[in-house]
C-alpha cells in the first residue's frame, strides 16, 4: 500500500488541477489556470469552504468526482447502482479513499472503497503537460457475492466556479451537425442525452462551458468530451448553492449493466479543458491532444491525399467504363485517392437490398474490381471502397440465412430506418463473418482506405438473450475495426454514420478521418466546420467540393466558394466530374495545387477561429512556429454598411513581417471573380504582395472592399527573414 498524500496536485503547462484526499472522498478543491506553489492547498480549501446556511445542512455533503447519495448529496449523483438483495444495499454506497497511486508526475489514481457493500471504485485522472487536455474514467468492482446493476456511471462529476454560468451545447441532424447553442445556466440542470445507439447528430457529446463575455481569444472557458460511440448522457446541473457541477458518462438502458461478482464497468473516457484565452486556445488544446494522444503516428505523419468520392456522381449506377471516366477526370485535377461509395455488392440498385453480402456484384463488375482498382492505380491514385458493415438489408443473401443475426426487441416490429436493421455484433459469428468478409477483400484487392459507414440508430438494442447490447455492441465495433487495423496495418478507416453522425474521440482511436457531412453546401459546411473545429482538428475533417447544384439544399454556388471551404479540412471532391466547365475545372486544379502545396499547415497549425459577426465567416491558421498563416473569410450575406468589418487576424508574431498574398480566388490580370462588385476595383491589388507587420494585421487589420456574398478570399502570410 503507497502512503496516502494528503492532496495531489497536476500541472501542465497552462493549468493546474488540486484534489483533497485527506477526508473521505477525493474532492476537486482548484481546477485552472496554473498556480505558482506560493498557493496551497491549505488555502485552497479555506477557500473554498462553505459557510453554514439556514434552512441547509450545517456541513454540504461532499461533493467528489463521484458525488454519493449515501453520502448525503442531493443533486445527481455520480453513481447510480441497485440490486435485487436488500443485504447492504448498494444505492447508498458511499466508497472511501483507501490508496492513491501517483508514480507519475501529471497524474494518479484513487482507490476507494466501500467495505460494508463491498464496492471498490477507481478514479483515473491524468493531465496532460503539453496540451492541458484532462482525461478522467471511474471503474466500478463488484466485490459482493450477489450481483448489481449499473444505472449510472460517469466519468467524473467535475465543480466549475460560479463566474463559469454560460453554455455552449451542440445540436443538429443529418446534413446539419455540429450546429451549436448558447445559453445561460439557471438552477437546475442542463441535460443532453443520445439514445440512438451511436453518437448522434443531434446530441454530440460535447459541451463548453464559460464566462460571461468568453469570445474567440478571451474569457474563460472549460471544455468536455465523452470519448464513446453509443448512448451518452451530459449534464451542467446548477445546485441550490450556486455551484454548476457537469457529468458526463455512458447513458446506460435499464439492466445493460449487471456486474456478477468479481466483474467491473469503465466508464468511457472523459476528455476536458481549461483556457483563460477563449474558445479558440481551448479547441486548439483538444486539436494538440487528439493529434499527440489519439490518432495513429503513422496516419498523422503522412499528408492527406485528395479525395474523390463516387456518391454523389452515380449513386448505385456503376458501370465500369463511366467508372474509369471519372477516374481519368479526378486524375487530370489531381486527385490522389479514388473512393467507390456504395452500390458495389449484389443487389444493391437501391438503398433497399443488398447491406450484409459483401462480395462484389458481378452483374456490375464481371470481372470484379481489380480492373477498376488496376486502371485507378496506373492513374496514379490510390483505392477506397465502403463500407457498412454493422447494417444488414432484410433483402440480402445473409438475412434470409441468418435472420436471427440482428438486434431486436420482440415482438415489436422494427422502425424503418432506411430499410435495414442492425446486425448484433456481439456474437461472435456475427463477428467473425464481418471480420472474414472485410478481410478477404482487403487481401484480394489493392484497397488502402475503408469509409466506414453506419446508417441507422439501434432503435431495437436488444441482443439474442433480449438484453439491452448498445453498450457491448459499441465495444465489438471498436474490436472489429481494430482487428482489421491489425490484420491490414497500412489501411486507412474512415468513420462516417449518415454523415456525421459518429463523430467522437471513442471511434477516432480506431479510425483515421471522419466524414463531417453529407452536406456539401460550401456555405452551410462553413458553419457545420465551425462546430466540428471546436474538439477535431481539421486534417480530420473530410471537406469535399459538392456539384454545382447541392444535392441536399439545391443552392446552386460558384466553384471560386465550393473549393475555398474544401482547403481548410482534409480536401476532396464528390461530384460528377463530368458536369465540369472549362473554367471550373481549371479552378478546380487551381484548389487542389493551393491543398498540395499548404496541407502540412493547415493539418499541423493552430486553428484561429475569428469573432466576425454573423454576416461573415472569418478563420485561420498559423503554423505553430508563426512562420506562415493562411486565413479565410466568405461574406454569407450582404452588409448594411458599405465595407465589411475589418478583418484582424491572429496568432501571428506581432513584431514580424509578413508577406500578404491573396491566394484565392485564382485571378487573371486585375480582375477578382466573384468578389468584386460591378467591376468596380477594389484595394485588393494594393494589399496582395506587401509586407504588415504582424501587429498591424491583429491590431488595426485589413479593410476589405465591398463584396458581392458568397464570395470568399483566402490570405497566406509568409514571415519575412
Ligand atoms: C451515407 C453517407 C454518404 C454515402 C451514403 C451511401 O448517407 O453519409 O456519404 O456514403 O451513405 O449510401
Amino acid at each position: 500500500m503507497h502512503p496516502r498524500p494528503d492532496a495531489i496536485t497536476l500541472h501542465s503547462k497552462n493549468t493546474s488541477l488540486v484534489l483533497q484526499c485527506c477526508k473521505r472522498v477525493p474532492e476537486l478543491v482548484y481546477w485552472g489556470k496554473k498556480i505558482s506553489e506560493k498557493t496551497s492547498v491549505a488555502m485552497l480549501a479555506t477557500l473554498r469552504e462553505q459557510h453554514n446556511c439556514a434552512g441547509g445542512p450545517a456541513q454540504p455533503a461532499p461533493l467528489s468526482l463521484t458525488p454519493l447519495l449515501g453520502q448525503g448529496y442531493t443533486a445527481h449523483p455520480g453513481l447510480c447502482l441497485h440490486s435485487e438483495d436488500n443485504i447492504n444495499p448498494v444505492w447508498s454506497t458511499a466508497p472511501e479513499v483507501r490508496e492513491i497511486i501517483s508514480n507519475q508526475a501529471n497524474a494518479c489514481t484513487i482507490i476507494s472503497e466501500d467495505i460494508t457493500r463491498q464496492i471498490t471504485l477507481v478514479h483515473k485522472l491524468e493531465l496532460d503537460q503539453n496540451t492541458d487536455v484532462l482525461t478522467l474514467s471511474t471503474t466500478i468492482t463488484n466485490k459482493r457475492s450477489t450481483s448489481m446493476t449499473v444505472d449510472w456511471c460517469a466519468a467524473a462529476a467535475l465543480p466549475l466556479p460560479s463566474h463559469i454560468n454560460n453554455i455552449m451545447g451542440f445540436e443538429g441532424r443529418w446534413s446539419q451537425e455540429f450546429q451549436t447553442h448558447r445559453l445561460c445556466q439557471h438552477h437546475g440542470a442542463y441535460v443532453r442525452e443520445n439514445r440512438r445507439g451511436r453518437t448522434s447528430h443531434d446530441s454530440f457529446p460535447g459541451l463548453i462551458l464559460h464566462e460571461e463575455h468568453t469570445n474567440e481569444n478571451q474569457g474563460e472557458a472549460y471544455g468536455f468530451h465523452l470519448g464513446w460511440s453509443g448512448n451518452h448522457r451530459l449534464m451542467a446541473e446548477k445546485n441550490v448553492n450556486g455551484q454548476t457541477v457537469v457529468q458526463l458518462g455512458e447513458l446506460l438502458l435499464p439492466g445493460e449493466i449487471t456486474l456478477l461478482p468479481g466483474e467491473t464497468y469503465q466508464s468511457p473516457v472523459l476528455y476536458a479543458s481549461f483556457s483563460h484565452h477563449g474558445f479558440t486556445t481551448l479547441s486548439q488544446q483538444f486539436h494538440e491532444y487528439v493529434r499527440n494522444n489519439i490518432l495513429r503516428p503513422t496516419t498523422a505523419q503522412k499528408p492527406r491525399p485528395v479525395h474523390y468520392n463516387t456518391w454523389e456522381a452515380i449513386y448505385f449506377n456503376h458501370d465500369l467504363d463511366t467508372l474509369k471516366t471519372l477516374a481519368n477526370l479526378a486524375a487530370e485535377i489531381g486527385v490522389e485517392r479514388f473512393v467507390l461509395d456504395d452500390g458495389w455488392f449484389p443487389g444493391r440498385n437501391n438503398d433497399q437490398a443488398g447491406l450484409g453480402d459483401w462480395q462484389i456484384d458481378t452483374e456490375k463488375y464481371p470481372e470484379g474490381l481489380a480492373p477498376l482498382i488496376q486502371h485507378i492505380n496506373q492513374l496514379d491514385m490510390s483505392f477506397g471502397l465502403w463500407f457498412e458493415p454493422e447494417m444488414v438489408n432484410p433483402d440480402s443473401e445473409l438475412f434470409r440465412q441468418h435472420p436471427d443475426w440482428v438486434l431486436s426487441t420482440p415482438p415489436n416490429p422494427q422502425v424503418n430506418f432506411r430499410h435495414q436493421y442492425v446486425l448484433d455484433l456481439t456474437r461472435p459469428e456475427v463477428f467473425d463473418y464481418l471480420f472474414t468478409r472485410i478481410h478477404t477483400l482487403l487481401s484480394e484487392l489493392n484497397i488502402e482506405y475503408i469509409k466506414w459507414d453506419m446508417n441507422r440508430d439501434l432503435n431495437h438494442p436488444g441482443d439474442a438473450q433480449g438484453k439491452p447490447a448498445v453498450h457491448r455492441q459499441t465495444q465489438s465495433v471498436y474490436a472489429l475495426l481494430e482487428k482489421i487495423r491489425r490484420a491490414h496495418p497500412s489501411v486507412e478507416i474512415e468513420s462516417c454514420a449518415s454523415g456525421g453522425g459518429r463523430a467522437d474521440y471513442g471511434i477516432l482511436a480506431h479510425t483515421d478521418r471522419i466524414w463531417t457531412s453529407d452536406n456539401n453546401d460550401a456555405l452551410e459546411r462553413l458553419k457545420i466546420q465551425k462546430g466540428f473545429s471546436y474538439f477535431f482538428p481539421a486534417e480530420l475533417m473530410g471537406s469535399h467540393v459538392g456539384p454545382r447544384d447541392c444535392h441536399i439544399t439545391h443552392r446552386h454556388l460558384p466553384m471560386a466558394l465550393r473549393a475555398a471551404v474544401t482547403l481548410f479540412g482534409h480536401m476532396g471532391m464528390e461530384m460528377d466530374l463530368r458536369e465540369l466547365t472549362d473554367s471550373e475545372k481549371l479552378e478546380l486544379k487551381a484548389l487542389v495545387s493551393l491543398y498540395k502545396k499548404h496541407r502540412r499547415l493547415v493539418h499541423t497549425g493552430h486553428l484561429y477561429r475569428l469573432d466576425h459577426g454573423e454576416h461573415s465567416s472569418a478563420f485561420g491558421i498559423v503554423s505553430k512556429n508563426k512562420s506562415e498563416a493562411l486565413f479565410s473569410y466568405t461574406l454569407l450575406k450582404s452588409t448594411t454598411s458599405t465595407f465589411p468589418k475589418t478583418y484582424r487576424m491572429n496568432g501571428l508574431h506581432p513584431t514580424s513581417n509578413y508577406k500578404l498574398e491573396i491566394i484565392w480566388p485564382t485571378h487573371t490580370g486585375d480582375k477578382w471573380p466573384a468578389s468584386s462588385l460591378f467591376g468596380i476595383k477594389t484595394n485588393l491589388d494594393q494589399l496582395n504582395g506587401q509586407i504588415f507587420s504582424g501587429e498591424s494585421l491583429m491590431q488595426l487589420g485589413l479593410q476589405l472592399p465591398m463584396l458581392t456574398p458568397q464570395s470568399n478570399l483566402i490570405f497566406y502570410l509568409e514571415a519575412q527573414r
